[in-house]
């Protein structure tokens, strides 16, 4: 049997590194998925292949063994194995003793390390594919082991990504309220081709409030007010007000350091045709999403570098999404 899970990338709307320290953010569903195949094998191995290359190692190898973008897959392989989670009679445990081992393939078209929630949609699909291998998990269940999955990179995650990731849409966190009937959002994402490391952002984040504990807890409020009003904005309708906000949380994400030249000149670039424009994710590289109005999408990578890649996102309603092939 295979068990096929697939779950989509993401964006954040508002709220990036805040809601580390506990504030609101709102974060997208996009179109882009990763799709993760387990099936069990008889080699008594873990076997993980992906566009990051092909690891094999034993099955009771332990996740902290392998190369960081492996941990995950291990971790949840060997979670299922040991049957802490009791997902598995033990009268299946003949079937083990003849299939012993676990082959896990990955294809993804989120583009990795630049804040589209690559990992953490792998997280989540290799969560519902891996269990699915003997039972359906709900959505709170995939959730939850997704984002011990994901500490095993970065034990400092918020959770956020993991959740837009698992339930799809639009969502306000942490109290996971879906944003229905919102205006037609034309968003564009731009890479900056550089990649980024979230844990080293987080902790230079850490340093700001260590070094200024006021100001920070100034602007983690500054957060929490601006997402109240963009939750107004969209019951208004109100595109104008909405692309304002994200101009002023990039204000924010400027004083705590996570941006720099490059994405600047692409926010100052994208300044004629958006409405608003900032960082999505840790920053220090990765993406910027911009506002912008449907007749003007097509300007956008004419007023980029050559270097950078753009494209316009849909917002996806479907979350993680899990079938099972019988062999
Ligand atoms: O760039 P990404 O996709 O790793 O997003 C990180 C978002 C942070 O707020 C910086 C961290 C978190 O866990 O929420």
């Amino acid at each position: 049997m295979k068990s096929i899970a697939s779950a989509p990338g993401k964006i954040i709307l508002f709220g990036e590194h805040f809601v580390v320290h506990g504030t609101k953010a709102i974060l997208a569903a996009i179109d882009k998925r990763v799709t993760v195949t387990s099936t069990f094998t008889e080699n008594k191995t873990i076997k993980v292949n992906s566009q990051l290359g092909t690891i094999e190692v034993p099955i009771s190898s332990s996740h902290e063994e392998v190369k960081s973008e492996f941990r995950p897959f291990v971790y949840l392989a060997n979670r299922l194995m040991t049957n802490s989670d009791k997902v598995w009679h033990p009268g299946n445990f003949h079937f083990f003793n003849r299939c012993s081992g676990l082959e896990i393939t990955i294809d993804s078209d989120i583009p990795i390390g630049v804040g589209l929630g690559s990992s953490s949609a792998c997280c989540v699909a290799a969560t519902a594919s891996i269990f699915g291998l003997f039972k359906e998990l709900s959505s709170e269940e995939i959730l939850k082991i997704s984002i011990e999955a994901e500490k095993t990179i970065f034990p400092d995650t918020s959770g956020a990504d993991c959740t837009v990731c698992t339930y799809g849409g639009m969502i306000e966190y942490p109290n996971i309220k879906k944003i229905d009937n919102i205006f037609d959002l034309n968003l564009l994402i731009a890479n900056s081709m550089i990649p980024h490391n979230t844990k080293n952002s987080v902790e230079k984040v850490n340093k700001f409030k260590e070094n200024d504990e006021d100001r920070f807890s100034k602007l983690c409020d500054l957060e929490n007010g601006l997402i109240d009003e963009v939750i107004i904005a969209m019951k208004n309708n109100d595109s104008t007000t909405f692309g304002l906000k994200m101009s002023e949380n990039q204000k924010y994400l400027e004083e705590i350091q996570v941006s720099n030249d490059t994405l600047r000149g692409m926010i100052s670039s994208l300044k004629e045709i958006s409405l608003g424009t900032k960082i999505t994710g840790a920053g220090d590289g990765g993406c910027v999403i911009a506002l912008v109005k449907d007749e003007n999408m097509d300007k956008a990578p004419t007023l980029l570098p050559k270097d950078k890649e753009c494209f316009s996102a849909k917002i996806d309603t479907k979350g993680v999404v899990r079938s099972t092939i019988e062999e």
